[in-house]
């Protein structure tokens, strides 16, 4: 390290990046438009429900400052999570950030401060980590086992809780599992940390696509150490666009949004938002898609030896190939050969080299992913 970068860095904590699914930009262009990307976990049938003409109006805002509070998709919020979660859900519960990942990275530089512990349980999204470590906090892990289905075990947490927890992250569903917590569990989860002030930071991003969406924000009432975190990225698919937000006890949204930099969603995110929250039968329509090709992808890949296939709740799914010897790595070179991308989750801590992420996509694309992973595994597996 040379002098300069020595006395600009000083102490500070410099955390290591990691990988994530929809990584294409580092392939050529051809190859770009001509793969099926199974590695991204966005909804498919969003892009088909836009109506790019009534967009037009948010591109004549660029010229100005984007409103620093959001403050009409705000409105339009209110009204959706009153709809889902049967809950008064008002201003003073809502913060909007530019994507999940902002709302992530300010919550933990707000509430962590050097040697707090925070419990992750893994295998998970990795940026938890990397936004804990930025701000000198401890991880303490706890493994989710494959035997009980990635799910997590309230009592094992419980049991980790010292005089320095700040927070427990869950994600629900989990990322790459996709399998919802059972309710129950969650709730004692939630009542027992809100007993010790601790808070419990909820990544809701792909709730929406499951029929607990809505639960949790209707508890923010009853357990004010529970912070939801929701985008419109995975069930929206804008990830272009970066918007998410929090939902989330007046105390605490006051002071995130005065943690928070200014102007952090642009204007054409908050009016694009807005437009996906109003038009008519979005949700039904994806949930129903992918009720239907959940069952009938789960199904043909169930006849293919040498899966594991976890349950998920979600629009992608876990497998483990290691009983037919090939690796997360080799299948994913092979599926490429073919323009397959899919997600190699051997990075996730807590899986080893033999899982995969696989997104469901259109009905067409999944039965050529179909054909072409069975001849894979068929053809070259031990
Ligand atoms: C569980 C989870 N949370 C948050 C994010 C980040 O979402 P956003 O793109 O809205 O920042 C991701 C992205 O993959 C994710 O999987």
């Amino acid at each position: 390290m040379n002098e300069l970068i020595k006395k600009i860095l000083k102490n500070k904590k410099i955390p290591e990046r990691s990988s994530h699914g929809g990584e294409i930009y580092n392939f050529n262009k051809e190859i770009i438009d001509n793969i099926v990307d199974f590695s991204i976990n966005i909804n498919v049938l969003a892009n088909s429900m836009l109506v790019y003409n009534d967009f037009k109006n948010s591109f004549k805002l660029i010229g100005h400052y984007p409103d620093s509070s959001s403050n009409d998709l705000i409105n339009s919020l209110i009204i959706y999570l009153s709809k889902i979660s049967s809950q008064t859900i008002s201003k003073e519960n809502i913060v909007v950030g530019s994507g999940a990942m902002d709302i992530i990275s300010t919550f933990f530089d707000l509430v962590i401060n050097p040697d707090d512990e925070v419990i992750i349980t893994e295998p998970t999204f990795s940026e938890y980590r990397w936004c804990i470590e930025r701000n000198s906090g401890k991880i303490i892990e706890v493994l989710r086992k494959p035997e009980n289905n990635f799910r997590i075990n309230p009592k094992t947490i419980l049991d980790l809780l010292t005089e320095k927890t700040q927070v427990v992250v869950i994600c629900n569903p989990n990322n790459p599992n996709g399998l919802l917590e059972d309710k129950n569990d969650m709730i004692q989860l939630i009542q027992q940390l809100n007993e010790k002030n601790i808070l419990l930071f909820l990544d809701s991003s792909f709730i929406d696509f499951t029929d607990d969406d809505g639960f949790y924000e209707h508890e923010i009432h009853n357990y004010p150490n529970l912070f939801i975190c929701r985008n419109f990225t995975k069930f929206f698919g804008i990830p272009g666009l970066r918007v998410g937000y929090a939902v989330s006890s007046p105390d605490i949204i006051r002071y995130f949004k005065k943690y928070q930099k200014p102007w952090s969603v642009n204007c054409v995110g908050q009016t694009f938002a807005d437009f996906l929250l109003k038009i008519p039968n979005f949700k039904e329509t994806t949930l129903q898609y992918y009720k239907n090709e959940y069952k009938f992808f789960k199904e043909k890949l169930s006849i293919i030896n040498g899966l594991k296939i976890y349950p998920s709740n979600t629009n992608f799914i876990l497998i483990n190939t290691e009983e037919t010897g090939l690796t997360a790595k080799k299948i994913k070179d092979l599926l490429l050969l073919r323009n397959i991308l899919i997600r190699d989750c051997s990075n996730y801590i807590g899986l080893n080299e033999y899982y995969i992420r696989i997104s469901i996509q259109k009905h067409s694309e999944n039965l050529y992913f179909l054909k072409e992973f069975s001849e894979i595994i068929t053809n070259f597996s031990r």
